[in-house]
């Protein structure tokens, strides 16, 4: 995968996508919104979307743009680790806690989330206190649980009902060491 000018080029698909990936600001914010509308069974709230501008740090979230049209997203805060204490050796460490990653259906297949999330493993990588990525995911999603897996994150535990609302409420932990 190369990296130039913010773009992301794929050369070994079966087709070329050039991504950009954009800082998330009131001006797309609403894209985000309509993305995560289209994608998850959940609806989240406009706190959820005001924390992601106002709130935490403005490199932890990333909105995927082909062609102009916003394609995928994923958005992140940085958690105490004491907030996982099954996982956490060193309650001192910082964690990066995936909150949504999210590909548009007709866009999905092309590498878009494993950019996204590389995204967010290479920011881990230069910020040396944040020592480990964590995300939940239901235990069906085998889309997320296969990109996780191929990019290095174990299931490390299961939780029961831990959605509300869903087809599925059980959820899997999985987590990278940095
Ligand atoms: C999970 C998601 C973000 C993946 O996005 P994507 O752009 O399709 O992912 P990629 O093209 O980078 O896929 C990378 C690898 O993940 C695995 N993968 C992705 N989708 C898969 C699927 N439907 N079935 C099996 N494996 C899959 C494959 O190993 C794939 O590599 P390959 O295409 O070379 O075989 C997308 O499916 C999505 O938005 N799902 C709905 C939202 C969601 O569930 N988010 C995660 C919440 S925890």
């Amino acid at each position: 995968m190369h990296y130039y000018n913010n773009c992301y080029d794929i050369p070994d698909k079966d087709y070329y996508v050039n991504v950009t990936l954009q800082p998330i600001t009131p001006y797309n914010i609403n894209a985000i919104k309509h993305i995560n509308k289209m994608v998850f069974p959940i609806t989240y709230n406009e706190q959820f979307y005001s924390d992601i501008i106002f709130k935490y740090n403005r490199n932890l979230s990333r909105l995927a743009v082909i062609n102009n049209k916003p394609v995928g997203n994923i958005c992140c805060r940085i958690e105490p680790s004491s907030n996982h204490p099954i996982v956490t050796e060193n309650m001192n460490e910082e964690v990066l806690y995936i909150m949504t990653i999210a590909v548009l259906q007709q866009f999905r297949r092309h590498s878009i989330g494993t950019i996204l999330l590389n995204y967010i493993i290479n920011f881990c990588k230069l910020h040396t206190h944040i020592k480990s990525i964590l995300l939940h995911a239901q235990i069906t999603n085998k889309a997320a649980i296969s990109l996780y897996i191929k990019n290095g994150f174990e299931i490390v535990n299961i939780i029961r009902d831990y959605y509300k609302n869903v087809d599925c409420t059980d959820a899997y932990l999985l987590q990278k060491r940095i």
